[in-house]
């Protein structure tokens, strides 16, 4: 390879999947439990990171979702936001869409309110650290229809403090046909949608092409299954269909980075973007992503600028923001 790590942290970039739960590092968390009395079973943080351990999406998720219960004040969601922008900056990140997951708060009893005013906080002072940043609100697929309803009520006095939906969790049994009528109707009421179709799922196939030809998804968050779908492949690059990747998360929940299937994408010229998905748990910012998968799969200078450029041009700003980025990334590229 005829650049370096450095090269990579110092790319501009643009983060699309990134759970701001997922990036409840082990100090943070048990500072907040020691601050808010939460009993988390664990009084280290050695502690801690030893139970950040879990081998597919289900065993993540059942540490992951426990671990929230620390989350219990405005100002904690703020210091959660604030501090992945911190990481963020380090990374050379200048604009980002966050997922969040309200009901992972609302159904153990904190407010709608007190979850999106912290985290906007956050977003919106991103600017002192020159970088642009927005919401993304995903409903659990493993709870009822109903419960993403109410949380769609709950979010609409709030509108302008989200740039999109999307819709996470498990997907076992929990297809995205479940959530049409609100996707669509988020689509009328102006926002983005975005969908995760995870690794390897059963039905990943069937859950991708529901998500491109029924939903009309602009994004799928991870979806390297596609490859096993020619027709579909080429129908997701005629539309512009942005791949959001995270490779070291992929490789923890199935023991693989899927890199083939990225490279694949790459080539033939998909919207696929690399990403850290939930950086904590996986111990991988996007930059490490980045290198991870360059070192394994010997990535070219010219496939990392266009993984960066693919993530400004799978972006939902406007056209004429993204070639402005773009130029930026091409300032980088010419002077290293
Ligand atoms: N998939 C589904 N749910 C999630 C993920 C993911 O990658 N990360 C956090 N919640
Ligand atoms: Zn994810």
């Amino acid at each position: 390879m005829n650049y370096s790590k450095q090269f990579v942290v110092g790319l501009p970039k643009a983060e699309l999947h990134l759970h701001l739960e997922g990036t409840l590092e082990p100090d943070l968390k048990l500072k907040l439990a020691i601050k808010n009395h939460v009993n988390i079973g664990q009084k280290t943080i050695k502690e801690v990171k030893a139970s950040y351990r879990f081998h597919d999406l289900t065993s993540f998720l059942k540490v992951y979702y426990p671990a929230m219960n620390v989350l219990q004040k405005e100002s904690d969601f703020y210091d959660l936001a604030w501090a992945y922008l911190l990481k963020a900056k380090k990374n050379n990140v200048k604009y980002c869409e966050l997922f969040f997951d309200p009901q992972a708060h609302t159904s153990r009893g904190v407010s709608f309110k007190t979850v999106i005013n912290g985290y906007y906080k956050a977003v919106s002072q991103a600017k002192k650290l020159g970088i642009e940043a927005h919401l993304i609100m995903c409903f659990l697929r493993d709870m009822p229809y109903e419960s993403a309803k109410k949380t769609y009520q709950q979010m609409l006095p709030y509108k302008n403090k989200i740039i999109a939906i999307g819709l996470d969790s498990d997907e076992r049994n929990n297809p995205p046909e479940k959530f049409i009528k609100i996707f669509k109707q988020a689509k009328k009421d102006g926002l983005h949608i975005t969908m995760h179709c995870d690794i390897d799922q059963i039905d990943s196939i069937k859950h991708i092409k529901t998500c491109l030809k029924n939903i009309g998804v602009e994004r799928i968050d991870h979806g390297t299954n596609i490859v096993e779908d020619k027709s579909l492949v080429d129908f997701a690059i005629k539309h512009k269909i942005g791949f959001t990747c995270c490779p070291v998360s992929n490789s923890f929940v199935t023991k693989d980075m899927k890199g083939k299937e990225i490279k694949y994408l790459l080539k033939k010229g998909a919207l696929v973007t690399v990403n850290s998905d939930d950086p904590a748990y996986f111990q991988s910012y996007i930059s490490d992503d980045m290198y991870t998968l360059a070192t394994k799969y010997k990535l070219t200078k010219a496939e990392m600028i266009k993984l960066v450029k693919n993530s400004f041009n799978a972006s939902f700003m406007s056209e004429k923001k993204k070639k402005q980025y773009l130029k930026l990334v091409d300032k980088y590229a010419k002077a290293h």
